[in-house]
């Protein structure tokens, strides 16, 4: 539920909203009584300051069941830890696989990195629901690239893919696997070792729970990563060069403390309610949705059925009408806030058809209650009427 009570927030696949009890309260305890800069002075609040970062390290390697809590290395979104495995791992000429599900998060940077380093780029197709075939990455990965990127769940039609049998693929390849959890963290159960993820970026304010600004990239041993941007670590303050060691290699310059403390809050939540129990409340939600939307003639919804594995993201359209048009009167007339157009990933919408106007994009959260779910379908039906059954 909204915090204004006339409000329907239907847009938790751009931020998470509300944020679960502590996450404030955390944030302001930082605040107001530790303050200290971590790993920097050696005094008590920069102490706190520290354990309170290590904590959130410890919340997040519990969630992903990451061996070691110094691979996690904090970034401020999901877009700075993409850009710095990409950057870090992509040297002059290597091959890369992706989908054609991307986020410009990962596709921008590819881009570049194909105009600056001669780096090769092949997109696997997705089908219309934006299904990733493995097929399709299994035969792209027979040249052996040096990476493969994959985004884990669509921000467009919440298709997720299985992470474990691409993990087993990149692993037969000899291919490093980066993963692009944004909209899978959270809501979908992670487990990299299961998952022969080598890195993860993930970000922190959406199914992680935790404020924005805040989000990290979890590297597996063996694996290096270069530096985006070098600087003070609190560390080997004799030396000009860069730490080698995690997180300090990625870690330069003073964290974003507040943010952190925040997210450890969001992440406890997480490990204190279970993943589980957030991803099937979900799943009742958006299956409601899912329903009442088909059942609306003029309706389309584009994604994966109810019973596919998927999130509770939705993406509809309703042919002769704009989504900026749909989306402003469902905020307009009944307080329902969603996100529309091209969601920062237009190769998404090209593979599913609806590029250049993209969809309405409905994303349910936690704290979504199954009354405002029925009033969101109500609000579809209201557009449908007043625009005489779709056109
Ligand atoms: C699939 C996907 N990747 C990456 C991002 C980027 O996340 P952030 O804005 O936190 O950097 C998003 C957020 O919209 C996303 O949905």
């Amino acid at each position: 539920m909204a915090q204004d009570s006339n409000l329907i927030y239907m847009d938790n696949g751009a931020t998470s909203f509300p944020k679960p009890p502590g996450v404030p309260e955390a944030m302001l305890h930082f605040l107001r009584e530790v303050g200290g800069s971590p790993g920097r002075s050696g005094h008590r609040l920069s102490q706190e300051a520290a354990r309170i970062v290590f904590s959130c390290r410890e919340s997040l390697a519990a969630l992903f069941a990451a061996p070691d809590s110094r691979r996690i290395c904090f970034t401020l979104n999901a877009t700075e830890a993409l850009n710095t495995a990409l950057l870090g791992i992509l040297r002059e000429g290597d091959a890369v696989v992706t989908t054609s599900m991307e986020h410009n998060s990962v596709m921008r940077p590819l881009r570049e990195l194909a105009r600056c380093r001669a780096v090769s780029l092949e997109v696997v197709p997705s089908d219309g629901a934006g299904r990733t075939d493995l097929g399709g990455i299994e035969l792209a990965l027979e040249k052996k690239p040096r990476l493969l990127v994959v985004n884990h769940a669509s921000n467009v039609t919440s298709a997720v893919l299985p992470l474990d049998r691409v993990g087993a693929l990149a692993k037969a390849a000899g291919t490093l696997l980066l993963v692009d959890a944004a909209q899978s963290a959270g809501v979908v159960p992670i487990d990299v070792q299961r998952d022969g993820v080598d890195i993860l970026a993930f970000t922190g304010h959406k199914g992680l729970l935790g404020p924005q600004g805040t989000g990290g990239l979890w590297v597996r041993e063996g694996v290096d990563v270069n530096p985006l941007c070098r600087g003070g670590t609190g560390s080997n303050s004799e030396l000009e060069e860069q730490p080698g060691f995690y997180p300090d290699r990625l870690e330069s310059g003073t964290h974003n403390a507040v943010g952190l403390a925040g997210l450890n809050a969001g992440v406890e939540f997480l490990l204190a309610t279970g993943v589980d129990v957030i991803a099937a409340h979900e799943r009742k939600l958006a299956t409601r949705l899912l329903e009442g939307l088909n059942a609306l003639e003029g309706v389309r919804v584009h994604g994966p059925d109810a019973g596919e594995s998927r999130t509770s993201v939705i993406s509809f359209t309703i042919p002769g009408m704009a989504p900026s048009e749909i989306g402003f009167l469902l905020d307009e007339a009944f307080g329902v806030l969603t996100r529309v157009g091209l969601h920062c990933a237009p190769g998404a919408h090209r593979t599913i058809g609806t590029f250049p106007e993209g969809t309405v994009r409905l994303s349910p959260g936690y704290f979504t209650d199954p009354e405002e779910v029925e009033k969101v379908i109500e609000a579809c039906a209201y557009v449908v009427r007043k625009m005489g059954g779709g056109r």
